[in-house]
């Protein structure tokens, strides 16, 4: 199935919805042309949402001989719109739009509304509405200021419908789409994980052969969920490499060695570097130089031991960076809405800011991504099925340069000792509370301040730690989270009777913007 993207997120919540139907399906940018749309022999095309009006000009529009493809169609609020407009309707700006929940009454049959009541709650977001249907075209559905909101030619199995079907509030939202899928378009309901597994299995055999094939770990979901699945494809042709920089949650290599090296049996490098993090670090305070300085030396590091790992698998001479095979394949877990983003649809660079970043040009590194193609619930959907454990599979994102973005001031070994003492307080109490999976990141930070305490006795003077915790759809916009009393008093309690050095417990009650999620 492809879905069309007009703009703004409307495209990828319908292409994750079709895929929740065990349908394929991509994302294509508007200006795509019938004959590349029909190139890509889709069974079906649907038109998404998007935040223009028909009757802005410009607005964005589709190649019109997508409508004599033969191929169904599906327009979805704008979609419909831009639809009926091509094809002869009108689409007026009565001066009275829907948002939200609105009441719906069918009108009349329609093969997508099969399953549906006569009348049904959906969901609306609209400032014009179609007011005359193209010739040929029947409308089935009507809600108080959408005069139709439901259209169909049963000639061409064109549809559209003013609503939002793949939004949870619209009632049988998700019958509509089966209906269109299924009985519309023909497909068969075979993208499942198991085939998701079985295809990226057999691609990364085709692409790989028998090169030898490198893996950073970080620990993180996307790492680990890319590595088992190549493992999976490949054995022991792949290495995977994991960097500890001194600067990971509490427990984290320990469960990355348990994981990888004894369960999955892989060949794991774990590089215990942190006396080499610390060193660089030293007296340095400022954030971006902290980032910088983890950064330069992970890469040297992984260069470190790629080559050696190359070399020693025998695929390039140790002196020949001359050579035009590639030196092996570097797998990134790079997923769909990554790709998505980058505009092209085609291979992605190997994001700078990540873990691996700009490796030197000696090293020639084809990339293979199994992830690509995946939604982050089906990279977790996936990893279940791979038998990772859930402690993996459902973390929550850390960043690549790990706890010296949350140590305000100097890294040195003792506070960093400090911060993944406070925060594994944190990320234990929160998963008693059941909140865990809720928040998109709840962690502990330690400011470079100390301020004065009492215990017992004596009068303490030492650091406060802050807790951080935010609900969040992407991280880029975020709300800070509304932690019940009783956890935080936990927190606080355990926190400074547990943790030396810290006497004091604060909560960041800041969003996203004008605040980052993390400190640094
Ligand atoms: P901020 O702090 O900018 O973070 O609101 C947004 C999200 O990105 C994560 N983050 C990083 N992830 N490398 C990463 O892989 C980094 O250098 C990095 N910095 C921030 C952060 O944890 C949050 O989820």
């Amino acid at each position: 199935m492809l879905v069309v993207d007009f703009g703004a997120q409307y495209a990828q919540l319908i292409a994750r919805r079709v895929r929740e139907a065990h349908v394929y399906s991509e994302i294509v940018p508007h200006t795509a042309s019938a004959a590349e749309l029909a190139a890509r022999r889709p069974a079906g095309i649907i038109l998404s949402g998007g935040p223009k009006s028909v009757n802005e000009d410009p607005a964005p529009s589709i190649d019109p001989a997508v409508y004599d493809l033969g191929i169904p169609i599906l327009g979805i609020c704008y979609g419909a719109q831009l639809l009926t407009q091509q094809l002869g309707g009108e689409v007026a700006r009565t001066g009275r739009g829907e948002y939200g929940r609105t009441p719906l009454a069918i009108t009349g049959a329609s093969p997508i509304l099969a399953d549906w009541p006569e009348s049904a709650e959906v969901w609306m977001s609209h400032g014009d509405a179609i007011t005359r249907v193209p010739e040929g075209f029947v409308a089935t559905a009507t809600s108080p200021d959408a005069p139709v909101a439901s259209l169909h030619d049963p000639e061409r199995a064109i549809f559209g419908v003013q609503f939002h079907p793949e939004v949870v509030h619209t009632e049988h939202g998700r019958d509509l789409l089966e209906r269109f899928l299924y009985d519309i378009c023909h497909c068969p309901p075979s993208w499942t994980h198991t085939s998701i597994i079985e295809s990226q299995v057999a691609a990364v055999r085709a692409q790989v052969g028998d090169s030898p094939v490198l893996c950073a770990l970080s620990g993180g979901v996307d790492s680990a969920v890319a590595a088992a699945l190549v493992h999976k494809a490949i054995g022991e042709q792949l290495t995977c490499v994991y960097v500890d920089t001194g600067l990971m949650r509490a427990n984290e290599s320990e469960q990355v060695e348990d994981t990888f090296r004894r369960q999955f049996h892989i060949d794991l490098v774990h590089v215990k570097a942190a006396d080499r993090f610390f060193e660089a670090l030293a007296g340095v305070t400022d954030p971006e130089t902290k980032r910088k300085i983890i950064g330069e030396l992970f890469i040297r590091i992984f260069e470190e031991v790629a080559r050696d790992l190359v070399v020693e698998k025998g695929h390039i001479e140790a002196d020949d960076p001359s050579s035009d095979e590639p030196a092996g394949y570097l797998v990134q877990g790079t997923l769909y809405p990554d790709v998505i983003e980058s505009g092209s649809g085609t291979a992605a660079t190997i994001k700078s800011h990540h873990n691996v970043g700009g490796l030197p040009d000696d090293l020639a590194f084809d990339l293979v991504e199994p992830l690509r193609l995946l939604f982050k619930d089906e990279v977790r959907a996936v990893g279940e099925e791979l038998g990772l454990p859930h402690e993996i599979v459902w973390r929550q994102p850390f960043p690549g340069p790990g706890l010296a973005v949350r140590i305000v001031g100097e890294v040195t070994p003792e506070r960093a000792e400090i911060l993944r003492a406070a925060d594994a307080i944190v990320v234990e109490e929160v998963r008693k509370a059941g909140l865990y999976r809720e928040l998109w990141q709840s962690f502990a930070v330690l400011p470079a301040v100390r301020t004065v305490g009492v215990m017992g006795d004596g009068r303490t003077y030492a650091y406060p730690v802050v807790i951080r915790a935010v609900t969040s759809d992407d991280a880029m916009t975020a709300d800070w989270a509304r932690l019940p009393y009783d956890l935080l008093e936990r927190l606080s309690s355990r926190i400074i009777n547990e943790v030396d050095g810290v006497n004091r417990v604060a909560l960041d009650i800041t969003s996203k913007p004008p605040g980052t999620i993390e400190w640094e």
